[in-house]
């Protein structure tokens, strides 16, 4: 069955100046309205040891529960082309946002390269049907990023086993998006996870943090970014 792509999405500037969107549905914005950018580089590229990882020249399998708006993979694909290092990337998202709205965002704070790649993208977006078949789908930016897209349900879907180092744990929140954080969703994450790989996410609640712990994590609170006292990186040791 053809998943239903709503355009109510509404396009905010946050805290540090960069773009996030609100969504209606979900009564919740796609980043934090004290910084979008700041979010994606504290909580996501430094919480998972990716930023060092890039910055270390290591090829690198990401997984993003996500994609949302694509302002973590931007960001991430600008680390990986700044460095030199080859980028597999794989992102869960249900509604796959039309090219209309994703041009609505204002990037022009993003380095140049986030900015080409996102274009790139949009490009590519504005060729497919704005309401997509659940099934997963494939994008390549210059020899060294892959970019596949697992479109459909996360709870359902298969997430293709890459051994990640790192999973970018991106739901709307446990309130409003509970099915992306129960005990049975993480332990998922935990199997397609390899040894040493870490997941981070900026929800530090205590059901949380005890589901991860149950399925075999291990749990540390980090310093959060401006206006977030504490984010939660949950390591596979
Ligand atoms: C907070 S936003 C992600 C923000 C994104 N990482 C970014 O950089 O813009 C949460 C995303 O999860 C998606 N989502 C919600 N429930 C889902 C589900 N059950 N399966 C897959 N994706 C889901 C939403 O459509 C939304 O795009």
């Amino acid at each position: 069955m053809p998943i239903h792509v709503d355009d109510s999405f509404q396009p905010q500037t946050t805290g540090d100046g960069s773009d996030t969107l609100y969504s209606a549905i979900y009564d919740e914005t796609f980043h934090s309205t004290f910084g979008a950018l700041t979010e994606t580089e504290h909580v996501f590229l430094r919480g998972t040891g990716v930023a060092r990882r890039l910055a270390e020249q290591q090829p690198t399998r990401v997984l993003e529960v996500g994609f949302g708006t694509g302002l973590n993979f931007w960001v991430t694909a600008h680390h990986s082309i700044a460095t030199g290092t080859p980028l597999e990337y794989v992102a869960l998202e249900k509604y796959l946002l039309p090219a209309t709205t994703l041009a609505r965002l204002n990037h022009g704070d993003l380095p140049a390269v986030a900015q080409e790649i996102r274009q790139a993208f949009l490009e590519w977006r504005v060729g497919l049907p704005d309401a997509l078949p659940a099934s997963p789908l494939q994008w390549r930016f210059g020899g060294g990023i892959r970019l596949d897209l697992i479109v459909g349900d996360a709870v359902t879907v298969t997430i293709p086993p890459r051994d990640y180092h790192a999973v970018y744990q991106d739901a709307f929140s446990p309130e409003k998006n509970p099915e992306l954080w129960t005990q049975d969703f993480f332990a998922r994450l935990f199997v397609v996870l390899r040894a040493g790989g870490k997941v981070a996410t900026y929800s530090v609640k205590g059901e949380v943090r005890r589901r991860l712990a149950a399925v075999g994590f291990q749990v540390y609170k980090r310093p959060g970014p401006l206006g977030k006292r504490e984010i939660l990186v949950a390591a596979k040791e």
